[in-house]
């Protein structure tokens, strides 16, 4: 019996092993297993908003450039600038080399820069650029986002056209532009939005900033009830926001009041926190939206990453996205497309 005693010893380690996370076999793009987690780079993939599709399709493209490469990620979500700290020392206890992240707050710029630099990590910034203590951008450190001034025009033009489509008066016509303008991806989308809106032909004077607290979907639901409030005599509305979640947010307000798909044309940005509304069976006040590819950046971002540990090839500082406008017509189409759904 004494030639069984030592496989089984062999499984308890191998078990063993498995149960403290070393030697962990994942697929890679191939199918086959890929070398030991031991031998891998840990990369991490902080994100603020976890909940959010956008930040959960940017883990996906990560993971992907994960299997491709032959990395390990490790992704964290840090809603707060004290998760933020704590995840960085956690990545530097786990021998981690660097990270990507879209900050939950871009002033902690200057405090993740040198608790990235005392922990040995490389860093890549996505979405949300730091800003320094002079509250400008901090253009040496790596960043990945949206063309926003772009996107926001891209938006705007879309509105108007829309809106001529359906040849609305231009009297009985408002728009709402949900703002969260501390944040300059955010306000930099708005403002270009307001610039085409203009740049059309809109009139000014019916174009209505109403600023989210909160990010989310009750924060512009909060914002779009303010003015629907002030503004009684619109019959209807534009509407856009720094993303989806906040033309959602205001299209649900809207539909309190009693507006539908007939008198509500909503744009948002990202296209990836849309999809279950536009597969609603019946149309809503959510028109479109400027699809930019979250697992694109999660992708490109955290491959650079990889690229500059393992080679030592510092990537690019400033890299734009562009966006693709997507509707009811088109958008199970764009999104396979883009590999974003199934
Ligand atoms: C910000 C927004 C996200 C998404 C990204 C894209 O972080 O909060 O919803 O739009 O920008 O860059």
């Amino acid at each position: 019996m004494r030639h069984f005693q030592i496989p089984r010893l062999v499984w308890l380690l191998v078990a063993l092993l498995g149960a403290t996370g070393c030697g962990k076999k994942t697929e890679n793009g191939n199918g086959a297993a890929s070398p030991p987690s031991a031998e891998k780079i840990k990369l991490g993939f902080l994100v603020k908003q976890p909940e959010e599709p956008w930040f959960q399709f940017e883990w996906k493209g990560a993971e992907k450039a994960a299997a491709h490469y032959g990395f390990e990620v490790i992704k964290l979500g840090v809603p707060d600038g004290e998760k933020v700290i704590a995840a960085l020392d956690n990545l530097a206890a786990l021998g981690a080399k660097g990270f990507v992240i879209c900050t939950p707050d871009v002033r902690l710029g200057p405090a993740i820069v040198s608790q990235a630099k005392r922990n040995g990590l490389k860093l890549v910034t996505v979405d949300d650029q730091f800003v320094g203590p002079d509250g400008k951008f901090m253009t040496d450190v790596v960043y990945l986002g949206m063309s926003a001034t772009k996107i926001g025009e891209s938006v705007g033009a879309a509105l108007h056209a829309e809106m001529l489509r359906r040849k609305w008066p231009l009297n009985e016509t408002g728009a709402c532009v949900v703002t969260f303008e501390e944040l300059d991806t955010a306000r930099n989308r708005t403002d270009g939005a307001i610039a085409a809106l203009k740049a059309a032909g809109f009139p000014a004077e019916r174009i209505f900033k109403t600023p989210q607290k909160t990010t989310d979907v009750p924060g512009s639901f909060d914002a779009a009830n303010v003015l629907l409030t002030q503004r009684p005599e619109v019959k209807r509305w534009l509407i856009c926001a720094l993303n989806d979640t906040g033309v959602l947010g205001a299209v649900r307000a809207t539909e309190g009041r009693g507006f539908s798909a007939e008198n509500v044309i909503g744009i948002g940005i990202n296209g990836t926190d849309c999809i279950d509304e536009l597969r609603k069976p019946k149309p809503t006040g959510f028109f479109g939206s400027m699809l930019v590819s979250a697992p694109g950046e999660g992708f490109q971002t955290s491959a650079m990453l990889y690229e500059w540990v393992k080679n030592g090839t510092p990537p690019p500082l400033d890299t734009r996205t562009t966006g693709i406008f997507i509707t009811r017509e088109n958008f199970e189409q764009v999104l396979r497309k883009e590999g974003i759904i199934p």
